[in-house]
């Protein structure tokens, strides 16, 4: 038995048949077609797990981002797992509702919203994290001290996989700048505004904890200038093994060293605040795999293409960030590694693998590509009308369809015809 070289879902080679829980991949590709995002329950239950024992000790909760994958299943998988949410539009808070989470379970982190949304998310009682100093006005001006709100600060520290997802920079257009804080402050006080967070997010796929670090004593220092902090958010992050050599963000040395960070900020400051995560990536991202088959097989003078059933509507991150997907030969495992290049159907250079050497593809070859739970789904779409996969679970050792594949008609749905 043999496992994949790293991340994916929890595949295995067994018999030269590549499985999920005992699942063959190529009996759910027959069952439910393809392209299909297949995601395994038991990794994101590890993934939880890992991050319970990372932060044992605190008083902390993981809020869930939920952007990174929306599936109502998922969602409710989510929540029995014992998580809370983080979400940034009303949509996101009501599929959350829907899926079973109390408002008191929901954060709400949005940016360049109107107040009149954020009222709506006030009437639905979720909490808020204020993004920028018009909003915290308007806040003051309505509410004063009669709902308790958290505060996203900008802490002017530049981290991220790529600069597309660095969010905590000075050019960032997140949070309100550290350096605003006397300001800030001048109007939590006019307004006598209920502030019982302070709230970071300084980007994604961060592995360096000294970095998140160094945010966290930022904004700690922040929260001490505040009379009733009882939160404090650090937002999400956490990097996860995309290529081979990646590592993980080394969530244990961060968890003790946030330990020792808040035990010292709650003597000081003569109270001890709840800790929270925002993990998006780090929850989702290693259990799905976005299934494909290769339609055909095209020699160029240089290259080989194996032209896949899927592109960037489906998957855009290695388009969109030149993100790396490590890609698997579900029907040909014991190839000789060949190079290919993995491309799209979409019209565009949607390019998943440049000259990658995998075992021999063939015209007819499933591949999964691995790594995709996370902004895969969430972020895909019907460019060139073409409809959006279907999702399935296994959970338990059994497949559920959890979204069906679009179609024509749902591609149809909204649109009218004048003519
Ligand atoms: N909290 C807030 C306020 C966020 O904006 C985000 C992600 C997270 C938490 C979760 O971050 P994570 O743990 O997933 O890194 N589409 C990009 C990532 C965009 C992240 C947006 N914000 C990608 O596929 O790499």
């Amino acid at each position: 038995m043999q496992s994949t070289r790293h991340g994916g879902v929890n595949m295995k080679l067994i018999n030269n048949e590549y499985k999920i829980q005992n699942i063959s991949l190529l009996s759910l590709a027959r069952q439910y077609g393809t392209p299909l995002y297949i995601y395994d329950a038991e990794v994101i239950s590890i993934q939880v797990e890992n991050l319970t024992t990372a932060f044992e000790g605190l008083n902390f909760k993981i809020k869930y981002a939920v952007k990174a994958l929306t599936n109502i299943s998922i969602l409710k998988y989510i929540k029995q797992l014992g998580c809370d949410v983080d979400t940034v539009s009303l949509e996101e808070v009501h599929i959350c509702m829907k899926a079973g989470f109390v408002p008191e379970q929901i954060t709400y982190t949005p940016n360049s919203v109107s107040f009149a949304e954020i009222m709506q998310a006030v009437q639905l009682g979720v909490f808020v994290n204020i993004d920028n100093m018009h909003i915290l006005t308007e806040w003051g001006k309505k509410y004063g001290n009669t709902i308790p709100c958290s505060i996203r600060i900008n802490p002017h520290v530049m981290a991220g996989g790529n600069l597309k997802i660095s969010t905590g920079h000075i050019d960032s257009k997140f949070g309100i700048s550290i350096d605003y804080t006397e300001a800030l402050l001048g109007v939590v006080h006019k307004y006598n505004i209920n502030v019982a967070g302070i709230h970071v997010h300084t980007g994604s796929d961060i592995s360096d904890i000294e970095v998140f670090m160094k945010v966290a004593n930022k904004i700690l220092e922040v929260a001490t200038k505040f009379e009733n902090i009882k939160i404090i958010d650090f937002g999400g992050g956490y990097k996860v093994p995309y290529k081979p050599d990646d590592k993980y963000a080394d969530l244990a040395m961060f968890g003790a060293n946030v330990k020792k960070a808040i035990s010292k900020f709650g003597k000081e400051y003569g109270a001890t605040p709840q800790v929270w995560f925002e993990p998006g990536k780090y929850l989702v991202s290693q259990c799905g795999i976005l299934l494909v088959h290769t339609n055909v097989l095209k020699h160029a003078p240089n290259t080989t293409f194996a032209g896949i059933d899927s592109g960037l509507n489906h998957l855009i991150r290695p388009m969109m960030y030149g993100a790396h997907h490590e890609i698997v030969n579900v029907s040909n495992p014991t190839g000789n590694p060949t190079p290919v290049s993995v491309v799209g159907n979409i019209c565009e250079t949607d390019t998943f693998a440049w000259q990658r050497s995998i075992p021999e593809v063939r015209q007819g070859d499933y591949l999964a590509i691995l790594n995709a739970g996370a902004y895969g789904m969430s972020m895909a779409s019907q460019y060139n009308s073409r409809p959006r996969p279907a999702e399935v679970l296994v959970y338990h050792g059994e497949p559920y369809l959890i979204r069906k594949r679009e179609t024509l008609e749902d591609i149809l749905h909204n649109q009218i015809e004048v003519f």
